[in-house]
């Protein structure tokens, strides 16, 4: 596929944010449930009232929680349960991610294998995590989220413009350019831009927002820049690390100020290199999460 002029690109653009509008909006349940998460007022059992309506997201919910990733020594029953041991925070997070994924499914393009780019999803979630807490950022669980649905902008192109996308992933093989780069150049708009979209028309979260649409310019992420270079730096230790594929192999470095801002150095660089690996084994459960 060669370059496009400005306006046809323009005409793409307006197509997809149309095609964004279009898409189905997260269950009902999950909106609730972002909803009242962020009302104090909420108890732990009006939480788990909402999310029991939904059978399917009830059982995910627990498949996880019981997961080897949280470790429990005892088995979580019931929603109520794992609400007051896992806390708010991430049972809404755990609902949204069920929910989010929920949308996409479909066959894979070549090139881009679903069950590695989710491995690559939960590699960065893990990472992140890590890096969140070293910070004491807010909160840990977010960047975790964050992490799982930081690219969910490619989930977008190879749902929706399928046939397209496999052109991009053939340019970025034949010309060594990140994927990112790839989208602009060839549909005028990058999954990070097309996330932000997306994040919009959801109501998520503005933390998780941020990791979805700044992590390839986190610099430009004013409201919760921290998360943005979280997720950026996440991203490219996964790759180094090789943690599953998401479109290119291509590693560009983190730059002075991210590296500033969540105090990296070598060693802790090497220490988080050396326990992706152990903490990704018990991760599991989120390896095989979505039905695709
Ligand atoms: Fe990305
Ligand atoms: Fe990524």
């Amino acid at each position: 596929m060669i370059e496009k002029d400005n306006k046809e690109i323009q005409e793409k653009i307006e197509k997809i944010i149309e095609k964004v509008k279009a898409l189905p909006t997260l269950s009902l349940v999950v909106a609730k449930v972002i909803q009242v998460v962020s009302n104090p007022l909420t108890s732990a059992s009006d939480l788990s009232k909402i999310i029991t309506v939904d059978q399917a997201l009830t059982a995910k919910v627990l498949r996880l929680a019981n997961s080897a990733f949280y470790g429990f020594p005892f088995r979580i029953q019931n929603i109520a349960h794992a609400v007051s041991i896992l806390g708010f925070d991430t049972i809404r997070n755990l609902a949204l991610t069920v929910s989010v994924y929920k949308i996409f499914s479909g066959e894979g393009n070549e090139g881009f294998s679903h069950q590695e780019f989710w491995k690559h999803c939960v590699g960065v979630a893990i990472c992140a995590s890590l890096l969140a807490k070293k910070i004491k950022y807010k909160s840990s669980e977010a960047a975790f989220t964050a992490g799982l649905l930081h690219d969910i902008g490619k989930n977008f192109f190879e749902q929706y413009m399928h046939k397209e996308y496999g052109e991009v992933l053939k340019y970025v093989k034949d010309n060594k350019v990140p994927i990112y780069q790839a989208e602009k150049r060839l549909i005028g708009i990058d999954h990070s831009e097309l996330g932000k979209l997306m994040a919009e028309k959801w109501n998520l979260p503005i933390e998780l927002k941020a990791g979805i649409a700044y992590h390839h310019y986190p610099e430009q992420e004013k409201d919760e820049q921290v998360m943005a270079y979280i997720i950026n730096a996440a991203n490219i230790f996964c790759k180094q690390k090789g943690i599953g594929f998401a479109g290119d192999d291509i590693i560009e470095p983190i730059s002075k100020e991210g590296r500033l801002l969540l105090n990296l150095d070598r060693t802790y660089e090497e220490m988080i290199m050396n326990s992706l690996e152990a903490e990704i084994k018990e991760a599991e459960a989120f390896f095989n999460m979505p039905q695709y």
